[in-house]
């Protein structure tokens, strides 16, 4: 058995930041950041009652509307989440909890920055291949803006905040096919320290340390190489042909010209590299889920697409799917 993605929901917090709101206070403006990122506008979440629990709650409560389901017969749900609001519990458990899902559920949560999803949503399988799972839930959310360093033009005006969610039934279709890989030999590229290190509180530079630093010119470089070669390796690892057997690559929303670049290398037409990143900026984890839901609700998504979902982000890591919708 596979999980089928029957059910999609996302929460996008309500406040809009566009990118001539960040040119009164950074030496930025909306030409250079809509060039060079593709980004017009992100939404930011209110700290006190958008936290990423929350925003997940509303994205789950949303796919289970959307696939018509009993939440009770949920039996696992795996969120992914690198700006959680809390340590513990997982905030798989707080979803349970709100959508009165039954305590035969297993809950955890995922950490792997923007690939989270994709790692929540292959875990996932991998209980459904094993038999020990039949109706999952798999969640991406985020609060960026918790960690965004505000006085690093180079970072703060990327990212949004918001949730994605999707309800996957086991059904007798083709098997998840997928490729992930790692390099935390190239870890210093992107990284963002835990803040309670009391023995470092008083360190100089420990402040920014807890906000995202990245090397923005290494990970781009990073992402359209490894990109474009991971999904021509999943391409000829199981042997389908990337022009004439794929709908749509679903590529994790960080820069429009990463997608660019990647349709490019592979000789696709841009047309089948959907895009939301101008209104979303990069909303890490939640950003796959959140274009499948607006795909499906425009009705470009339809049941039995074939697509390409592939993510990159820190760690480094990165990763490559061939779903059946
Ligand atoms: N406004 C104006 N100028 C800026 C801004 C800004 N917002 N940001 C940087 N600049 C300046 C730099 O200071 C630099 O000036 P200098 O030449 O005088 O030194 C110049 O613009 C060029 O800077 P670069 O960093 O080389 O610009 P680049 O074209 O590489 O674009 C960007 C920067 C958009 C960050 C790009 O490198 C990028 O998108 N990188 C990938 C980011 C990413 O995808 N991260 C995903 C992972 S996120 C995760 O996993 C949590």
């Amino acid at each position: 058995m596979t999980g089928r993605i029957i059910g999609l929901g996302a929460y996008i917090p309500k406040k809009v930041v566009t990118n001539d709101d960040f040119a009164k206070f950074l030496d930025t403006s909306d030409e250079w950041i809509t060039e060079r990122t593709g980004i017009k506008e992100r939404h930011i979440a209110d700290h006190i009652t958008e936290k990423p629990s929350t925003m997940a709650v509303e994205a789950a409560k949303k796919a289970v509307g959307d696939a018509g389901i009993d939440p009770k017969d949920i039996d696992l749900i795996v969120t992914a989440s690198t700006t959680s609001d809390t340590v513990i519990p997982a905030l798989s458990c707080i979803v349970q909890r709100e959508l009165g899902v039954s305590e035969e559920c297993g809950c955890f949560d995922v950490v792997c920055a923007c690939p989270g999803f994709i790692v929540a949503y292959n875990t996932v399988q991998g209980f459904i291949e094993s038999g020990n799972s039949k109706l999952a839930l798999v969640i991406g959310t985020e609060c960026n803006s918790n960690f965004a360093n505000y006085n690093d033009r180079g970072t703060c005006i990327l990212f949004g905040d918001g949730a994605g969610a999707a309800v996957l039934k086991a059904e007798d279709i083709k098997r998840n096919e997928f490729i992930m890989r790692s390099s935390g030999y190239r870890s210093g590229c992107l990284k963002c320290e835990a803040a309670r290190q009391p023995d470092r509180w008083e360190e100089e530079g420990f402040k920014e340390a807890t906000s995202f630093y990245m090397m923005g010119r290494e990970v781009f470089k990073f992402a359209v190489t490894e990109v474009p070669q991971i999904i021509k390796d999943l391409a000829s690892k199981y042997s389908f042909d990337l022009e004439n057997d794929v709908d749509y690559f679903i590529l994790h929303q960080a820069n429009a010209r990463i997608i660019e670049a990647t349709a490019k290398k592979l000789g696709i037409p841009r047309d089948r590299f959907p895009m939301n990143i101008s209104k979303y900026g990069n909303v890490s984890s939640a950003s796959i889920p959140l274009l499948l839901t607006e795909m499906k609700q425009d009705g470009r998504l339809k049941p039995g697409m074939k697509l390409v979902l592939a993510s990159f982000g820190a760690g480094l890591t990165w990763d490559a799917n061939y779903i059946v919708y």
